[in-house]
């Protein structure tokens, strides 16, 4: 797990884990011992979070920890990384109903705790609404603990390959890659939106710790090149 993007003041390590759900139990671990700090300190805790394969894994962990081992989540506050835009609440693509389903209604993070960049946005309202998403995360003093995984084009949330290094919650144009990789839970990759709303490489950046999670062979040569460009301080190209 690396960081491909790296700040100045970043230091990032890789770490290999022999199995998919060592890694999970590792990251959701990570995540215990802080909320259970914040919370006898009477604190919140900021979890960024990412949608897709990958994090499935340390979601469930967590529900697990929740259910099983008391950990008490009322005080943590969540900000995902990104949305497809257009794209309705309700609908069975969007990440808003993903994350409800795989995550939130299995554990006690309080509703006004959780946000999700909206897809339901008038286009002429979308640039408000994303200087307030990075408006409240700084309020709440930025992100503790930021979940990445990354994609074939080495996309962290959607930022494609040539995003800048200081860019913010935004739209976004998606690439062909990364629409083609989502062809197949769209029924096709003519239904997969253009367009997503991301948070960007500095709103990522920026967070105290992030974990970039990777798994499967099929990811091993964006890994690779990753931890390269994490490795000599470069953008991933
Ligand atoms: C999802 C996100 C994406 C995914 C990436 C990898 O919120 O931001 O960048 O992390 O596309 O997707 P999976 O995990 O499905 O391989």
């Amino acid at each position: 797990m690396t960081s491909p993007h790296p700040l100045p003041h970043t230091r990032t390590r890789t770490v290999k884990f022999p199995t998919a759900a060592v890694a999970a139990r590792y990251v959701a671990k990570e995540i215990d011992k802080l909320v259970r700090a914040r919370n006898a300190a009477g604190k919140p805790t900021v979890l960024g979070l990412a949608t897709g394969s990958t994090p499935v894994g340390l979601y469930r962990e967590l529900i697990r920890l929740h259910k099983d081992e008391g950990l008490d989540l009322s005080r943590v506050v969540t900000f995902n990384l990104d949305e497809y835009f257009p794209m309705t609440r309700e609908s069975q693509h969007s990440y808003f109903r993903w994350m409800h389903e795989t995550l939130f209604n299995h554990v006690n993070i309080a509703p006004e705790n959780i946000h999700i960049p909206d897809g339901t946005l008038k286009p002429d309202e979308v640039d408000a609404a994303c200087a307030e998403y990075e408006r409240k995360i700084a309020a709440l003093g930025g992100i503790d603990i930021q979940i990445l995984g990354i994609g074939r084009t080495g996309h962290i949330a959607f930022n494609e390959p040539g995003s800048p290094q200081n860019s913010r919650t935004r739209l976004v144009t998606l690439d062909s890659i990364t629409r083609r990789d989502a062809a197949d839970g769209f029924f096709g990759e003519k239904n997969v939106p253009h367009h997503a709303l991301t948070m960007g490489v500095a709103s990522i950046l920026e967070a105290r710790r992030v974990f970039l999670m990777a798994f499967g062979e099929h990811k091993a040569g964006i890994v690779y090149k990753a931890a390269r460009a994490g490795a000599h301080g470069s953008h991933l190209r």
